[in-house]
């Protein structure tokens, strides 16, 4: 009687000391927790704004710098900007993603366009704030 309480206390700490184990060893596998999804960029999505104000075939930005942007596309950009600016960066400190986002929507309503080229610049922004996702092997 006593013998069998004995080997159910054993059996039942054998069983729970594997849990614990696998659960570390699982735990250990991935290296780093995933970073949150990027959130919305005021009533866009920061992939809307980055794509169409930045990224694709006539692309905003490149419309403005090169004199070719309506009023009606230049509007489009600076709204873009000043959504942009609601966007919560997930990496580097919201206000200095902000001061760069605020001299962005400046230089846009500037006409200085070598200013704005400047404030437009893609790597000054990501280094600090983009989040890259991990090379494909
Ligand atoms: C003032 C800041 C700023 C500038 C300037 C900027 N970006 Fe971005 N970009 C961001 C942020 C913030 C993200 C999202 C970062 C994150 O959370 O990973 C992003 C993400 C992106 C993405 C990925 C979007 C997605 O989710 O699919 C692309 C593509 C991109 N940017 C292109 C560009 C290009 C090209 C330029 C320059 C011509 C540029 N960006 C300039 C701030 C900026």
């Amino acid at each position: 009687m006593l013998m069998k309480k004995h080997v159910t206390f054993l059996v039942c700490l054998a069983t729970s000391l594997m849990i614990t184990w696998v659960g570390f060893a699982d735990s250990t596998k991935q290296k780093e927790p995933a970073p949150p999804k990027p959130g919305p960029a005021g009533k866009y999505s920061i992939k809307e704004i980055m794509q169409k104000g930045f990224k694709t075939d006539g692309n905003l930005k490149e419309l403005i710098i090169d004199g070719k942007a309506t009023t009606t596309q230049k509007d489009q950009f600076i709204d873009y900007a000043e959504n942009l600016a609601k966007y919560k960066v997930r990496k580097g400190e919201q206000a200095d993603f902000e001061m760069l986002v605020a001299d962005l929507v400046t230089a846009a309503k500037s006409k200085d366009l070598k200013g704005f080229e400047k404030a437009a610049s893609c790597k000054a922004c990501h280094k600090a704030h983009k989040i890259y996702p991990p090379k494909k092997k």
